[in-house]
């Protein structure tokens, strides 16, 4: 294609610099415009300036700028003409003067001749499914639900038993065997050639144009002394990291959805297919790579993860989401809650909606990562409360919406019980700190008898009056009923239960039959009770008037938590502007009282 004065105005003025450069790079609002990190030096500061108003990025440090055509050719080091391409692309802007075709890519003839090699091979295969032998493949298709549209949708093949077939196949279609060596899939054994993917069904693997670039084989029994799948090798046009399993049917249908799903297999980008969602992609069981992130940032839409439900895939997700936000991505999880399944199990056991409901259920990182600690480490001691709070602690730097922060504040305290003070000022510290000192930080972080400070204390007194009063063990029992504090809490019920049983006793005694019960968290409790006993600031007698002053305390600061749960529960789920009208009214409510 020549160059077009007239196309090449009209393309950059349908093309936002912003949605153009924010398709290469991670952008970040300031004030009327959009910085990034500047690709063209070594940047550490965001010094890659976008100008929406004047459609302009500009490095302030190594000077280089251009309009929305020039930035993608200088960043991708294409010519003018190929970026218009581009840009047309990403805008999805179509015109027949773009596809004349006098512009031509320099032709790699290594590529193409395995390319061709590849396509005759997968031609083969597919070919090779409707044959006699090719009947146990094509069983084994229909037993997993890809019937005749779905194969043809995505070329699923056979591969015969006879593993010289394809080979020779290929030999007689012209190919070189070196070229068939090229393709990764063949393996010399005693002196021949044979196919490694023989006797298995096929899963052609392509490009992002349609290409096929190699192929993974399942077998199709469940013998798990044999590989489950077999996938080509690294070779001259395959390169594992960078395969997106459908990319080439799903980023023209994510461009238009908004979002892109990424799943862990090929089956389940094929579960996706089955109820008409194309935007979804598969890496090869792999871990995401740069690769993955360049070629996602092209399509410039929320990337959606549906891994799976069990551990591994959970966690998956979790570094998987941590790695695409780093890298200026946005990132919703799929909520597996309760489901262990893949998306491909899911269907097939529950059906359409069932798995419709499921990938459309959605989280942010931070709340599935809450729900990820909740499910998969105890939350019940401190030390285990603040590895929490610890993991969380770049999540939440990470967050700059202060409404956002406000919510996450809220729900990591009420899983742990500190109040949301504590949090957020642990959270400015380790602000102007480098993060090699938040082991430090931690240390020093003691929220724990804070986060209820008044009832605690109150708590605390009563606790102290039940171990020499009987009279506070009865009180306690009558009008309390359970301490909010779970340590208090097993200590009161150890001693309800212990002065049931002893008329008389002294505190020595209980210690003792303390040590010697089989509780759980006993050391603990023997700390606090030696503690609390050893303690010599509670000169108060015991009488009436104590008691039912402790009480008051007692019931006023647990309404107040009460009330503090009630806030964190009605924003679940609500707009950001519903949320602020709740705060608003809680506040007013509370500055009444
Ligand atoms: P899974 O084991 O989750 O496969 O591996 P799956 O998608 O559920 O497949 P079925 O339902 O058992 O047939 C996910 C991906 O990991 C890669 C494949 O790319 C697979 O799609 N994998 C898995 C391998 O490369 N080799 C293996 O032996 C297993
Ligand atoms: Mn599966």
């Amino acid at each position: 294609m020549a160059f077009d004065e007239e196309l090449s105005n009209e393309i950059r003025k349908r093309a936002d610099i912003v949605k153009i450069v924010g398709s290469y790079l991670p952008l970040t609002k300031k004030g009327r415009n959009f910085v990034a990190k500047c690709p063209f030096h070594d940047d550490n500061n965001p010094s890659f300036t976008v100008s929406p108003e004047k459609q302009m990025a500009h490095c302030f440090v190594c000077g280089a700028s251009g309009n929305s055509i020039t930035f993608v050719q200088k960043y991708l080091k294409i010519s003018y003409v190929e970026a218009m391409k581009k840009v047309a692309e990403i805008i999805g802007f179509s015109d027949p003067r773009l596809e004349a075709n006098t512009y031509k890519k320099p032709i790699d003839n290594k590529k193409a001749t395995i390319l061709k090699c590849l396509k005759d091979l997968s031609l083969y295969y597919e070919y090779a499914l409707n044959t006699e032998q090719g009947k146990e493949g094509l069983d084994y298709f229909e037993k997993r639900h890809l019937d005749s549209d779905l194969r043809g949708k995505y070329q699923l093949g056979y591969a015969f038993d006879d593993a010289q077939a394809s080979i020779n196949f290929l030999l007689g279609r012209g190919h070189s065997l070196k070229t068939i060596e090229d393709t990764g899939i063949s393996q010399l054994v005693n002196g021949n050639y044979i196919d490694k993917n023989h006797g298995r069904v096929i899963f052609p693997i392509k490009d992002e144009n349609g290409d096929v670039i190699g192929f993974s084989a399942r077998r199709m029994n469940n013998d798990s002394s044999l590989a489950k799948y077999v996938n080509s090798p690294e070779t001259y046009v395959f390169h594992k990291s960078s395969v997106l399993y459908n990319l080439d049917i799903a980023k023209d249908k994510a461009r238009l959805a908004g979002h892109i799903y990424i799943c862990e297999g090929f089956m389940d980008v094929f579960a996706l297919g089955r109820i008409g969602v194309d935007n979804a992609v598969a890496t090869m069981g792999t871990a995401l790579t740069n690769e993955h992130v360049q070629m996602l940032r092209k399509l410039n839409v929320e990337i959606r993860l549906c891994l799976d439900g069990d551990l591994p895939g959970q966690t998956a997700s979790m570094k998987a989401a941590k790695f695409l936000e780093e890298n200026g991505l946005k990132v919703l999880i799929v909520d597996a809650g309760s489901h262990s399944k893949d998306p491909d199990e899911i269907l097939n056991a529950e059906g359409e909606e069932a798995l419709r409901t499921y990938i459309n259920t959605l989280l942010s990182r931070v709340d599935f990562a809450l729900a990820y600690y909740q499910r998969s480490n105890p939350l019940k001691t401190n030390e285990q409360k603040k590895k929490l709070i610890k993991e969380f602690l770049p999540i939440l730097l990470s967050i700059r919406s202060p409404l956002d922060l406000d919510n996450y504040l809220r729900k990591l305290s009420k899983v742990t019980g500190y109040d949301v003070e504590s949090i957020r000022d642990l959270l400015k510290r380790s602000r102007a700190v480098d993060v090699s000192h938040n082991d430090e930080l931690m240390r020093n972080f003691r929220p724990e008898r804070k986060a209820v400070r008044k009832l605690e204390i109150a708590e605390r007194e009563l606790l102290y009056q039940m171990i020499n009063h009987p009279e506070a063990v009865a009180f306690y029992e009558e009008k309390i009923g359970l301490f909010y504090d779970e340590t208090y809490r097993h200590l009161a019920n150890f001693i309800v239960d212990y002065s049931s049983r002893h008329n008389n006793y002294d505190s020595i005694d209980i210690v003792s039959s303390l040590e010697n019960s089989g509780l759980d968290n006993k050391d603990e409790l023997v700390k606090e009770f030696s503690s609390l006993y050893l303690e010599k600031t509670h000169p108060q007698e015991c009488n009436e008037e104590l008691l039912s002053n402790l009480l008051d305390s007692i019931n006023n600061e647990k309404e107040k938590i009460y009330e503090q749960d009630t806030l964190a529960m009605s924003l679940e789920g609500k707009s950001e502007l519903e949320q602020a009208r709740i705060v608003a009214e809680y506040n007013r409510r509370k500055n009444k009282k």
